[in-house]
């Protein structure tokens, strides 16, 4: 299978969706919510974006669908061009599909031998091997702190750049082999997720990417419409969880001369939605996700 879509029913019922209105589904991947999101529409549209090629050739035929081509965070743009705005909800499942994952070659994984790529847009020019073999030693340290929550990160950052003095690190198992021995006994897969994560969100520009997209939804939902995301790691959640709260990044609400709050979502779920443990033990994936659900006010 290509992708088990995570939190299948409870996203699409987070959407509340209308059969004519116009949807937005950011991360078609395997295509598992926007097939749901099509069977709910009469009249409606969806626009589907994916900025890794090969999901974009999982294209349904469906002629209510638009598939796009694109990282999301050029979503806005691409909305003003099809005359869709504005629409009655955004679906973002971020991170990487299965089929990634699984493809050794694209370097994702902790677990295939591949080149240390982690591009989900090919088009685009940096990899993951220009961080490993060319950024200095402070941005990778940063890097390993902050996106991997990464236990001694300067002492991965001081490996590598030792390492690539002699040999550039070239590939997913090289680097593997390179700094397993860092983590504690039996904890080497979860140090070496980390790692990994680190250099995806770094190569893909993650962070930067879902903030644009949360920015721009403000103004691309109509009165009432739906924003729903699931997230599978801490950094994107806490952005996700302080932006609906507040409509900003710090989660502190404004407030008017009146004391009114000036927030642009309504916030429906005051907990994130996490899945049960029959989904977490038929989709290890599901074990990670929270998902949030917001309403324009
Ligand atoms: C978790 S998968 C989505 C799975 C999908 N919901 C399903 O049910 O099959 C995430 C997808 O989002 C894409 N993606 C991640 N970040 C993106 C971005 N900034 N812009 C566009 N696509 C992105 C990835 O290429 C991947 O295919």
């Amino acid at each position: 299978m290509y992708h088990r879509s995570v939190l299948l029913s409870e996203s699409i019922e987070g959407l509340a969706i209308q059969p004519e209105g116009i949807y937005v589904d950011v991360t078609f991947g395997g295509g598992g919510h926007s097939r749901e999101i099509l069977k709910k529409l009469t009249t409606g549209k969806l626009f589907a974006l994916d900025q890794d090629a090969e999901a974009i050739e999982n294209r349904i035929d469906d002629p209510h669908l638009t598939m796009i081509h694109s990282n999301f965070r050029h979503i806005k743009n691409f909305l003003m061009l099809y005359n869709a705005l504005p629409v009655n909800g955004i679906l973002a499942d971020l991170g990487i599909s299965s089929f990634q994952i699984d493809s050794g070659e694209r370097g994702f994984s902790t677990r295939f031998e591949g080149e240390l790529d982690m591009r989900m847009d090919k088009r685009q020019k940096l990899h993951a091997g220009q961080v490993v073999n060319e950024y200095p030693e402070e941005r990778l340290y940063e890097i390993f702190k902050t996106y991997g929550e990464v236990d001694h990160p300067g002492k991965a950052a001081a490996m590598i750049v030792r390492a690539r003095k002699v040999h550039p690190v070239k590939t997913t198992g090289e680097l593997v082999s390179l700094l397993k021995a860092n983590a504690k006994r039996g904890k080497e897969h979860k140090y070496m997720a980390q790692i990994f994560q680190a250099l995806r969100i770094e190569v893909n520009q993650e962070l930067d990417a879902l903030k644009e997209l949360l920015t721009q939804s403000i103004g691309m939902l109509d009165t009432g419409g739906r924003l729903v995301v699931l997230s599978y790691h801490s950094l994107e959640d806490k952005l996700v969880k302080n932006f609906f709260r507040s409509g900003n990044w710090s989660g502190e609400i404004e407030k008017d001369f009146y004391g009114n709050a000036l927030v642009p979502l309504q916030v429906i779920t005051r907990k994130p939605i996490t899945a049960k443990e029959a989904e977490i033990a038929e989709n290890p994936r599901a074990r990670s996700v929270r998902l949030r659900i917001a309403q324009k006010i």
